[in-house]
Order: C-alpha cells, then structure tokens, then sequence
C-alpha cells in the first residue's frame, strides 16, 4: 500500500529487470496474429511495453514468447526472448525467465504485453510503493468502473494485502469490490523463484496464478503491498472491445501531449496519431486528421482538414490539404503547398514548391518554388517497374499533364496544358505537346440551326 505516512526512504534504488510475458494463447482476440502484435496507434503493443521497461532502466530484459513464434521474436528484436513450452499460466511464464535471471540480484518488475499502456509514472509509483513497504511482492492495483474478469485484491482488516483471487475463482462478496490487479507486479529477485517454485494449478483453469504468490508470501511472512494506479494504465487488451478502448485511451494522450507541445488541433477527437508522430511548436491540425507510422511535423506547418499522412516528413511552414494524401517516403519543403486531392509518394517537394489540386506525384523530385499545376500526373509506373521524374527548380507544369518517368525537366522549365512529356526538357525550354487548335467561325450556331429545324 502506497503510505505517506511512512518516512521516504532514501535508499538508492535497486539494480531493476524486467519480465515481460507474451506468451498467452490470447484465444479472445479471435486472431492469427499473436495478441500482443496488434497495434496501439500503429505500434505493437508490444512495442509500448518494451518502450516503458526501457524508459524506467531495466537493465535486462526477457520476453516470455509461446514456442513456435517467429513474428513476435522478430518484431520484439534485440530484446532476448524465452520460451514458455506451454501457455500454463502467468506464474508458469514468469518461472520461463528463471534461466536468464536466476543471477539477477535487485528489483523484478513482472509487465504484461497485453497491458501496453503502463507509464513511467505508474512504475515509479510501484517501485516507491515496494521501498516503502519492504515488500517482497508489490501489486499494480486499480479500481476499473467495470471490474469484468480483473483478479481481485483482498485485503485484511488493516488493510493489508492478503491475496489476489481470479474472478474465475472468487465469491459473490469478494467479486463485488473493485480493487483489482492490473497484473503488474514488482518482486525482490531473491523473494521471487522460492515463490514461484511453490505455486500449484489446482485452480478452475488448472493454470499457475502468478497471483497465487501473494498469498504464498504473507504464508512466509514476508510483507506484500500494493500501489493504487490510474485505471487508463492498466487498461488490459484481451478481446478487439478492449483494443479499440486501449487505442481511444492512446489516442486522447497523444492529442493532450501534441496540444501541451504548442500544437493546436481544431477538433482533438477527430485527430488520430501514431505512436511515433513528432509535431513541432505553431502547427495548427484541422479536423479528421489520421497520421500512419513515421511522420514529423516541423514548426510553424497548418494541416487543413481531412488528411491521411503517413512516412512522411514535413518542414517549416508548410501548408497540407485539406484532403491531401502524403505516403510513405515523402518530403515536403519548407513553405511547400500541397493542395486539395493531391496524392505525394516517396517524394520530394522543393522549398516554397506547390502543388495545390488534384495530382499524383510519386518517386519524384520537385525542385524549389516550382508549381505544379492541377491534374498532373508522373506516370511512374510501367507495370513492371517504378522510375524516377525530377523536376527541376522554379519550373511551372500546366495542368493536365502526365510525365512519362524516366523523365527530368531542368531548371525554369515551362510544359503548356495538357502535355504527354517522354523526354528530358533542357533548362528554361517550353516543352507541349498538343495537336493545333482549330477554329471554325460560326460552326455552333450552324450545328444548333439544323438540329432545331430537324426536330421540328
Ligand atoms: C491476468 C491476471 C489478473 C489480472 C489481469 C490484468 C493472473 C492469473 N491473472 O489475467 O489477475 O487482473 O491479468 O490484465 O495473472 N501469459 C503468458 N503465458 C501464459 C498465460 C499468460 O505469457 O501461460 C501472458 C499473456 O500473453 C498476457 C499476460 O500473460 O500478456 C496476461 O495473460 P492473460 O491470459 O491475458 O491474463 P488475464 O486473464 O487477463
Ligand atoms: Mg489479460
């Protein structure tokens, strides 16, 4: 229990490792993908955990993965991996780390891959709560609104923390209090592997609780605490319901720390990130925004509404959309307009360069201040293979134009309206290609003439 009343200890704190355990079968995702693969705003959630034990100062880590998985060993690469043989349980999974541990001497914090939303907070919190308690077991507790399948903390009279029953195997009056476990535990190394070697599976799953070690410890007499944290942190993923109020909860974090960095976002609920978007002071983000993986924004950019942009960098000033799409690869320069259904795919815009409606550009180069006008395409795609268009600096491509890549206009270039370009265009040329105007005088009246005295 978290006890301000206790004097803070001062002592320095304990070497920490970290276990993180994915090895669930994870059966109510209904999923081929392992549970902890699906992602938080576009980042595994696994990546989240790891991300966390890293930002508190594990100094090793161990992920506890099921035998044959060959995904999740490689999206949680460099960290060391272990196997659990059989999902038995979570304190089976724990014991699955004994190998690479066992020489450990300090704190073990015990986090869940399907409890992403842990925060360095909350950590601290915990390990506080240990120090304080002299704990040899300290709980991530919370109180949900909706307790559902929770393990539930009992307590004693004095408030102690006597065990933790599974919802599966607790009473009417024990299901009825909402202290619940956010499964998170801290364990002195030298407290834990005695702990586990005791636990049993007599149990309605017939499964090792890693819960089971509370009660095993006070049997011990060892003292056991609690930390009471914020519900959102300890929000656990075990079916898609779940996911999706996992990633709302993300979501409004994201927008909150963009909002506290200096952005403005016109709509906050409308506007979804990755976990990786970096967004710079003076941006100013209308309504329905969705950022893919791998954007940054730089000071100062305005993206109107109702723009997807994903694998893309922005720099200063720029102004996006509305209903632009910007793919992966892109770079959009300095001061650079990038219009209304325009579409940019591993490109690079030049500073100040603008393409304001309804174009396709992609592998491609755009040199600075050049104007691309509505309707252009590159054309960069033979079926078999991708090329290259380079536009030059200061060059004005008039609408309606497809340029055929391989192609390169060269500087101050001028392609009047409607141009199919195949070739290279030298420096301050006008390349067209258009078949002549004709005009024929008079020739409208004479059509409508006739086709009215035909119909009468
Ligand atoms: C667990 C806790 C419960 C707590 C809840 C919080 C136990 C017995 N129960 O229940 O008290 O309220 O988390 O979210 O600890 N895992 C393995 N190997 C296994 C089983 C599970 O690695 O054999 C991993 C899973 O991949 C997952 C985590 O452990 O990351 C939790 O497993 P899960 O089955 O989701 O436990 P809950 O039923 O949610
Ligand atoms: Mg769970």
């Amino acid at each position: 229990m978290t006890n301000s009343s206790l004097p803070q200890l001062t002592l320095p704190p304990r070497p920490l490792a970290s276990i993180i355990l994915a090895a669930g079968r994870g059966t109510r995702m209904k999923s081929d993908l392992p549970k902890v693969l699906h992602p938080i705003g576009s980042r595994p959630m696994i990546e989240h955990v790891l991300a966390t034990a890293t930002q508190v100062g594990a100094a090793r880590v161990v992920v506890i993965t099921p035998p044959e998985a060959p995904r999740l060993i490689d999206a949680v690469k460099p960290m060391p991996c272990l196997p659990q043989p059989e999902a038995k349980g979570t304190g089976d999974a724990v014991r699955a780390a004994q190998p690479a541990l066992q020489d450990f001497k300090g704190e073990i914090l015990i986090l869940f891959g399907d409890t992403p939303l842990i925060t360095e907070t909350a950590i601290s919190t915990l390990r506080q709560a240990a120090q304080q308690n002299q704990a040899a077991v300290t709980v991530a507790a919370f109180t949900p609104e909706d307790p559902k399948a929770y393990g539930r903390l009992i307590l004693d009279t004095q408030g102690q923390l006597t065990k933790i029953v599974e919802s599966t195997e607790a009473s009417e009056h024990e299901k009825a209090q909402n202290l619940c476990n956010g499964g998170i535990m801290l364990f002195e190394s030298e407290k834990l592997w005695p702990l586990l070697s005791e636990l049993t599976n007599t149990n309605s799953k017939a499964e090792y609780y890693l819960t089971d070690c509370i009660a095993l410890a006070r049997q011990k007499g060892w003292n056991t605490a609690y930390a009471l944290l914020p519900p959102d942190d300890l929000t656990g993923i075990n079916s898609r319901a779940e996911l999706a109020a996992a990633e709302k909860i993300f979501q409004t974090r994201k927008r909150l720390a963009a909002m506290q960095n200096g952005a403005t976002l016109l709509d906050p609920e409308t506007v979804y990130f990755a976990a990786d978007t970096q967004i710079g002071r003076d941006v100013i983000i209308g309504q329905h925004v969705v950022f893919g993986p791998n954007v940054s924004i730089a000071d100062g950019v305005e993206i109107k509404p109702f723009c997807h942009i994903e694998g893309t960098s922005i720099n200063q000033g720029a102004i996006i959309g509305p209903f632009a799409r910007l793919r992966p690869g892109s770079i959009i320069g300095n001061n650079a307009h990038i219009g209304n259904f325009v579409e940019i795919k591993n490109a690079e815009i030049g500073e100040g360069a603008k393409a304001n409606h309804l174009t396709y550009i992609g592998d491609a180069q755009i040199g600075a201040r050049s104007n691309i006008g509505a309707g252009t395409i590159t054309c960069n795609y033979d079926g078999f293979t991708k090329a290259k268009t380079i536009i030059g600096p200061e060059c004005f491509v008039g609408s309606n134009s497809a340029l055929i890549a391989p192609v390169t206009l060269g500087q101050g270039v001028m392609i009047g309206a409607g141009s199919v370009i195949t070739q290279d265009v030298p420096d301050n040329a006008l390349a067209l290609t258009r078949s002549p105007q004709e005009v024929r005088q008079n020739w409208a009246s004479l059509f409508r003439a006739k086709r009215t005295r035909k119909k009468n």
